[in-house]
């Protein structure tokens, strides 16, 4: 969801700018823009990617800028839509990620002030309302136009003259990166950790005015704001492709790390640091959206199995508007950006129903960890490719250790049933490791059914949730359509598109539902649809009924969503690469969703 960028200090810039947008790229890329203030104001922007707004662009001399790339909203991804958009006069230019909810009203009555609009955009009318402001101080002039604006934004604006940037924020990210004579601003740090790794987070509501060597923050009533650095512990490196064709292969290939990481100290410590200390809980109720939404689901098994809690999933949007029936006493909000827009109208709707709030989030400082009682980071890493994986997996971690957790509140785990558990947990990076190193063959099977339109994604129990998640990440970045399905409900609707053109990519681990799934397994060949299995390493069974087999070390099957994941992973980004899709940038998608 568009990503902003701010620079005021001694350098030029215009490169600065470019280079910190481009890893903000994975938040949209409809179009870009850029704005250099300082002596007059210079504005260029474009439809389509950065690259394409880097190969036409003029130099734009000047070390005071502010740049946007975007994920079109409200208004078409036109040249005339893009960001920066300016005002009347041409001497302010403002980049806003967000929705003005208002801005329908406040830009008739702008038109019959007098003021020309030049684009469909929502953005356009602050621009305006700034411009009305203005009579001195632009700190003063965005604060009384925040005044008129409803919903969601993070705006930064220069103007013509001045070596100053504005900004401000309301339910979208908003970071201030502090240099030696010269800030940032950022939607996101891991577009200012090449220049510095001191942070400042902006939150609602805040005024903050930047310039090469001050950063001075108000508060809604206009006071002073006095906030402490906080520093990055996620390098550069980290953030970069490291020699791998595409962030979202680099970021399928750490996850034993990130997994270890995630784990690292805290099955230890669980018992002297639980999460919830004294605290019992008679429901569960996980929320979140997309790929979170997804660890969620198979977060119920994980808690309802180790915990022995009743628990519940339901996606934010939906869980924000729903009649409060009965209620659970736990929430969980699983969101890997800390920035999800919807996540963070159900956080806030969970407390004021005097609910206890858990966030489980990898964006440390991110916007969700304010609005919950208790946080726990997944430490998975920065992921820039827009198909969420090292993050999937690592929820899982963190829904493993909370399940742990409050099964030993509820004491429901006995001491031998822990140990086996983390036992488990400690075998995971090497599972997952195993399916990476088959790498190649699943490459040559997802060649294979490259060709096809259609295919489906069927799983039991625990695994459903799993094959949901493989049929996201295949729609998501190779543009098949890709289903998935509960392999019992076939039978009911579904084997109706079931035909030798659709292959099905069925998980079928040896545990309770297995000869159920064998079941399911046939009723696909039996029309004629190829069938590739994801199935335990010396299962001898499996090969009679299916095409193709991939197989993942044998574990206790309430950890198998791991590794098979980390196979469906590979199974989507080869299924992209032969088709030659943009993988880490997908159309019409953005990794972090701050609209509702
Ligand atoms: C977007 C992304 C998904 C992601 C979802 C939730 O739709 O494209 O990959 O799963 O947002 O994001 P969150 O940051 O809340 O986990």
């Amino acid at each position: 969801m568009c990503g902003i960028v701010g620079y005021a200090g001694r350098r030029e810039a215009q490169p600065i700018l470019l280079d910190c947008l481009k890893r903000l790229e994975y938040r949209g890329y409809d179009s870009a823009g850029i704005a250099v203030a300082g002596k007059g104001l210079q504005l260029f922007k474009s439809k389509g990617e950065i690259a394409v707004l880097e190969s036409k662009m003029p130099r734009m001399p000047g070390t005071v800028g502010i740049a946007h790339t975007r994920w079109a909203t409200q208004g078409k991804p036109t040249t005339e839509n893009a960001h920066p958009l300016d005002d009347c006069s041409h001497r302010l230019a403002i980049v806003h990620n967000g929705i003005i909810s208002n801005f329908m009203g406040l830009k008739e009555s702008l038109v019959k002030d007098g003021h020309r609009f030049a684009s469909e955009t929502d953005t356009e009318v602050f621009a305006h309302l700034v411009e009305s402001e203005l009579k001195g101080d632009l700190v003063d002039a965005v604060s009384k136009a925040l005044r008129q604006v409803e919903g969601t934004y993070a705006f930064a604006v220069v103007a013509a003259d001045r070596s100053e940037i504005v900004a401000t924020r309301r339910e979208s990210p908003l970071v201030v990166g502090l240099g030696e004579g010269e800030n940032f601003l950022a939607s996101d740090v891991t577009a200012l950790l090449k220049y510095t790794n001191r942070v400042v987070y902006i939150q609602d509501d805040e005024v903050v005015r930047v310039t090469m060597d001050s950063v001075s923050i108000r508060g809604p009533s206009g006071e002073l704001v006095e906030r402490e650095a906080q520093k990055i512990t996620w390098s550069l490196e980290d953030a970069e492709k490291g020699g791998y064709p595409h962030f979202m292969l680099k970021e399928i290939f750490e996850q034993p790390d990130a997994i270890h990481d995630s784990l690292l100290g805290r099955i230890e410590t669980l018992e002297t640091e639980p999460f919830f200390q004294g605290d019992s809980f008679t429901s569960v109720k996980v929320v979140a959206c997309g790929t979170s939404y997804h660890a969620g689901l198979v977060g119920k098994y994980i808690i309802e199995e180790l915990a022995k809690i009743p628990t519940t999933v339901q996606i934010s949007s939906e869980y924000r508007y729903s009649p409060v029936a009965r209620e659970s006493p736990l929430v969980v909000l699983i969101t890997q950006s800390g920035e999800t827009a919807d996540t963070l109208g159900a956080a806030r709707e969970a407390r004021k129903r005097g609910n206890k709030t858990v966030g489980i989030a990898n964006v440390v400082g991110s916007a969700i960890t304010r609005e919950v009682d208790h946080v726990i980071y997944t430490r998975a890493g920065p992921e820039i490719g827009v198909a969420a994986t090292k993050t999937f997996a690592t929820q899982l971690a963190a829904l493993y250790l909370l399940a742990m957790d409050l099964g030993v509140q509820n004491r429901v785990l006995t001491a031998q049933a822990k140990r086996s558990i983390t036992g488990s947990l400690r075998n995971l990076p090497r599972a997952v490791q195993d399916v990476l190193n088959q790498a190649h063959l699943i490459e040559a099977l997802a060649n294979k059914y490259s060709g096809a339109k259609d295919m489906f994604f069927i799983g039991r129990g625990i695994n459903y949730p799993v094959a949901l998640e493989g049929a996201l990440k295949t729609k998501e970045i190779s543009y098949v359509h890709g289903e998935g399905f509960p392999a019992g409900e076939l039978k009911h609707g579904p084997l109706a598109l079931i035909s030798k053109e659709s292959p099905v990519v069925a998980i079928a681990v040896k545990d309770h539902t297995y000869e159920r799934m064998l079941g399911n397994i046939s009723e696909c060949s039996a029309r004629g649809s190829p069938v590739i299995a994801v199935a335990f390493e010396g299962d001898t069974e499996i090969a009679k009924y299916v095409d193709d087999t991939i197989r993942v070390r044998e574990i206790p099957p309430i950890f198998a969503p791991v590794p098979i994941i980390v196979v469906l992973q590979l199974w989507a980004y080869y299924l992209a690469k032969a088709k030659g899709c943009p993988i880490d940038k997908p159309r019409n998608i953005a990794k972090t969703v701050t609209v509702e």
